[in-house]
């Protein structure tokens, strides 16, 4: 065990995770409550049965989309009667679902709840009901979800990111984005607000409106929090490939982490201030693109390079099982890095990751869950792939749209 590993284990005394977990109208689930520990958990249960689903709810209790990055729409649990030849998702009228969650922060207990609501925005010309998510923490409802952040983070693995180092550089960015604002809770905020403004600077521009004034305030306020975003993730590359640097994991292979981009790559060279102004000018001049459907450059583009360290190989050109290992170091140096941090461990929701592991791995991995004293949700067709963990693990099964 490395010295980091020792520190972490003194550290993660404090326990951290979820104690209750309590879902209404979640995708497969009427209504499902789980009781757990702050342990590893394993989720078994046939194809289709609603494992998954028992994770994403959990990923809703951090900021964003969820692991899915579903539609609120498609979340609401479509009870099978509704389900025939002309079932149209959006159809469905009546209310929302739920997800509520009891958090442990070492000797804190706190509720925490999301919900989606149904409102009614009517204009002039129409009215129109649009699904709205609310979050709760200790039954006081709050206006941005970057505060969860300050009870819970998450870091996920799901299938779908076998494919996060070979395709678009959009995934890849999110899932930087999601280990920055576990740090940085502003992040989020800033994240979510400059896509907000981004999509507003894109349609004038696509309406061809040349409200020069309106544009260039827009492009004022997408620079400055650009530039934000850009030096925050800088910060968290930098302090990930120095942790990974002084503390190299001993089974997992470790990365080297590079961010592309015209902003990033800017701070290396100048103030942020300069930055600022270069980004202005550099949107500006992006104006007429939009006409075009050219690209746009700017921190919408970065991309996240990840290497295999010793090797000096891209991840994208590593082996399927490669790739997987070089995720789960990421998110190892992030969990250590983030528990000497912050004081208190992310959870983490592990889906169908173990199956595709050779022995050594999938045990190496179990034993740092164990060792780090993490809250682990880890899903498998197979329970036998668990059997080290026997006596530490909650085991649940999912049968029937209920958890055993
Ligand atoms: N809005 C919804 N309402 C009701 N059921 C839904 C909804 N969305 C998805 N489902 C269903 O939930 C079921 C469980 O999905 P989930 O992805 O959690 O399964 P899983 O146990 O992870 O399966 P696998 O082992 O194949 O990964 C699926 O059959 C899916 O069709
Ligand atoms: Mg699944």
């Amino acid at each position: 065990m490395d010295s980091a590993a020792l520190d972490l284990s003194a550290l993660s005394s404090e326990k951290s995770g979820v104690v209750r977990l309590t879902l209404t109208d979640f995708r497969n689930y009427a209504h499902l409550r789980i009781n757990t520990h702050l342990g590893p958990i394993i989720i078994t249960g046939e194809n289709g049965t609603g494992k998954t689903n028992i994770l994403e709810a959990l990923s809703f209790l951090t900021p964003g989309r969820g692991l899915r990055g579903a539609r609120l729409a498609d979340i609401k649990r479509i009870a099978p009667a509704l389900v025939t030849d002309e079932y149209l998702p959006t159809e469905i009228t009546n209310a929302a679902w739920a997800v509520s969650a009891l958090v442990v922060k070492g000797d804190e207990e706190i509720e925490i709840g999301t919900a989606v609501e149904r409102s009614l925005r009517e204009s002039a010309e129409e009215a129109r009901s649009f699904d709205k998510r609310i979050v709760k923490i200790d039954g006081q409802k709050i206006t941005s979800q970057a505060e969860l952040g300050r009870y819970i983070s998450a870091i996920w693995i799901t299938p779908q990111m076998d494919r996060l180092f070979r395709g678009g550089s959009q995934p890849r960015r999110s899932f930087l984005d999601r280990l920055v604002y576990a740090f940085d809770m502003e992040h989020a905020k800033r994240t979510a607000n400059f896509e907000h403004l981004y999509k507003e600077w894109y349609q004038l521009l696509k309406a061809g409106k040349s409200d020069n004034h309106w544009l260039t305030s827009l492009e004022e306020n997408m620079a400055a929090l650009g530039v934000a975003i850009a030096a925050a993730r800088r910060e968290q590359i930098a302090k990930l490939n120095t942790f990974i640097e002084h503390e190299p994991d001993d089974v997992f292979p470790n990365v080297r982490l590079e961010l592309e981009g015209t902003i990033e790559k800017k701070l290396d060279k100048l103030p942020a201030v300069e930055v600022e102004d270069f980004y202005i000018s550099l949107l500006k001049k992006q104006r007429q693109n939009v006409m075009f459907n050219d690209n746009i450059d700017g921190v919408n583009r970065t991309d996240f390079k990840v290497y295999y360290r010793r090797k000096g190989m891209p991840a994208e050109l590593c082996s399927t099982g490669e790739q997987k290992s070089l995720l789960i170091s990421i998110i190892l140096a992030q969990t250590k890095c983030q528990t000497l941090n912050k004081g208190f461990a992310p959870i983490l929701l592990l889906d169908e990751v173990v199956a595709h592991l050779d022995e050594v791995k999938r045990e190496a991995l179990l034993e740092k869950i164990r060792e780090l004293g993490l809250q682990a949700w880890i899903t498998s067709t197979d329970p036998s792939l668990f059997a080290s963990l026997k006596d530490e693990a909650l085991f649940l099964e999912v049968k029937n749209n209920q958890v055993k």
